[in-house]
């Protein structure tokens, strides 16, 4: 049995469906499971264990693992991450859990530090000091990211940044979702490090000619200063002080440690990563 954590996020969410669509029994868990009976539909029913689970309630962790062998493990940024993510590892252990497929993110680079990748890396340590096997995905931007610039695009032709022309790795979350689906159901290629990204880099300047292009009426990027985008983004933005500095921090990285694509995705599935002009235009009509 594979326990997905997060099947109500965006990768868990196309995990979950990419194996209901294989017919592999799966039990996929949220805070409200509600949610995931509607998602599952039809198709999943007959396949789709429903589980409610707070990752701050060890005893719920401990009645989702029971009888599985697998964990699937994204869980969404935030503060406690560190916290929530070592208790799910450890009770998973002494569950008898046997694999985590754990999303985590690009390698802390110390020349441009970002707190969330520390976050990772500090959980990455605890996989390992567990003694399970695991696979630890390192994605780069989701290309679904770019859906947070509708509301300014759509009021405004324009989008605001702090990554000036730097190129930037994007990778739809599909591919994430279908590579964990893979290292899920082939054990031949667990238990590795893999980081990935789709086949091309992009800009944010690219992109807003893309979305011209698309849209058929300019879209403008806006780089700013850091600190104004940071401020911006809590003032403006609502956004709390640490995800807005995570924002900041993401994109400093992108100009401060060149990005470039590899063929990992490719390596693993046997075919090229979506594309992010195949994206756009999937969901051009959100820009209109
Ligand atoms: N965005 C990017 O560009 C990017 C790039 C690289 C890496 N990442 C990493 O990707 C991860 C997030 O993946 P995602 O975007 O697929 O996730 P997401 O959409 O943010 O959803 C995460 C899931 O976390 C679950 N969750 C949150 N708190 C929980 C709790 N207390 N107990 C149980 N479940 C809880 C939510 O479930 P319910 O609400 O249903 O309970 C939700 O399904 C992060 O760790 C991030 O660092 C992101």
């Amino acid at each position: 049995m594979i326990v997905i954590m997060g099947a109500t996020g965006t990768i868990g969410s196309a995990l979950l469906e990419r194996l209901v669509d294989l017919g592999i029994p799966v039990r996929a868990l949220s805070r409200e499971p509600e949610k995931l009976r509607d998602q599952i539909g039809e198709k999943g029913r007959s396949t789709t264990e429903v589980a409610r689970v707070d990752a701050s309630d060890p005893e719920s962790l401990r009645r989702v693992f029971t009888g599985a062998s697998q964990l699937f493990l994204a869980m969404s940024n935030s503060p406690r991450q560190i916290e929530l993510e070592t208790s799910i590892i450890q009770i998973a252990a002494e569950s008898g859990i046997k694999h985590i497929v754990k999303i985590s993110s690009p390698a802390f680079e110390q020349s441009s530090p970002v707190a969330v990748a520390g976050w990772h890396q500090e959980i990455e340590k605890t996989l390992r000091e567990s003694g399970l096997t695991h696979t630890v995905l390192r994605p780069y931007a989701f290309m679904q990211n770019l859906m947070n610039f509708a509301p300014t695009i759509t009021t405004q032709n324009v989008f605001f940044g702090s990554m000036g022309d730097s190129p930037c790795n994007f990778i739809d979350c599909r591919d994430i979702a279908d590579v964990a689906a893979k290292v899920l159901t082939n054990h031949e290629v667990s238990g590795h490090i893999y980081t990935l990204t789709g086949s091309e880099t992009f800009s944010y300047p690219q992109i807003a000619s893309r979305l011209s292009a698309l849209l058929n009426r300019p879209i403008s990027y806006i780089n700013m200063e850091p600190q104004v985008l940071l401020g911006n983004l809590v003032e403006h933005g609502n956004m709390p002080p640490w995800l807005a500095n995570h924002v900041v921090e993401i994109q400093t990285m992108s100009r401060m440690v060149p990005e470039s694509p590899n063929d990992t995705v490719k390596r693993l599935l046997g075919r090229e990563p979506r594309t992010l002009d195949a994206f756009l235009h999937e969901c051009v009509e959100n820009f209109r």
